[in-house]
């Protein structure tokens, strides 16, 4: 069967790119990716891609007078290169709905936290000054608001009481790179559905224990 053709947009380091490339390289994946873009010239996962002989592109935002003719330069590249699929990986531009609406529900983002809870910027240090006993991450589909859209998967983590944004973000950075691929392959397989805003997943299981923070 013909795999999913993605393509990643990325801004800087990387590393949930290199989660799904490493998914990818399996060839019973059933997805690829065909494109990697960075809007910041010299993006670290830039080098990532090209390591694993991925075409990529620089389309530099500075380049553009606004954001209209930025997104449709994206658009043209990425239709260019057949993606069918588009995954955000660290991309630190806000797309507006002229990009966002023709990739309806083939357009997804991870955001480092249990969405709706979070959004934004600098979520690790507001998630321990707000006291959550469970931090995480969440793949949804993109909408125009921003990191908003219907949640594909997420991973919860436990916060400690020694917590720095730091340590915090390490822990959910590891789920990260373990549902951006989930939620792709879940895709891949054709089994992601948006009804009404919200998703459904053919034959998916939820775990069967709850977490209890601190431990009783
Ligand atoms: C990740 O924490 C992701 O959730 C957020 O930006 C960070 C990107 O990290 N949207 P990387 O570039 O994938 O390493």
């Amino acid at each position: 069967m013909a795999r999913l053709k993605a393509a990643v947009l990325i801004s800087g380091r990387g590393s949930n790119l290199e989660a799904l490339i490493t998914a990818c390289i399996d060839p019973a994946f059933p997805a690829e990716i065909g494109l990697v873009i960075a809007n910041r010239p010299g993006a670290a996962g830039l080098a990532r891609a090209e390591g694993a002989g991925i075409p990529t592109q620089t389309i530099d935002h500075r380049a553009y007078e606004g954001r209209a003719p930025f997104e449709s330069a994206l658009d043209g590249a990425l239709r260019a290169a057949g993606a069918e699929i588009v995954l955000l990986a660290g991309f630190m531009r806000i797309l507006t709905a002229g990009f966002v609406d023709p990739w309806r529900d083939r357009l997804l983002n991870i955001h480092p936290s249990l969405l709706p809870s979070f959004p934004g910027l600098d979520t690790h240090a507001r998630a321990l000054a707000a006291g959550v006993r469970f931090a995480g991450c969440t793949v949804h589909f993109v909408r125009a608001d921003l990191d908003a859209g219907p949640i594909i998967v997420q991973a919860a983590v436990p916060v400690r009481a020694d917590d720095t944004p730091e340590t915090l973000a390490a822990r959910v950075l590891i789920e990260e790179h373990i549902i951006y691929p989930l939620a792709l392959r879940l895709i891949a397989e054709g089994r992601v559905q948006v009804r009404e805003e919200a998703v459904e997943i053919d034959g998916a299981a939820a775990p069967a224990e709850a977490m209890v923070n601190p431990k009783p």
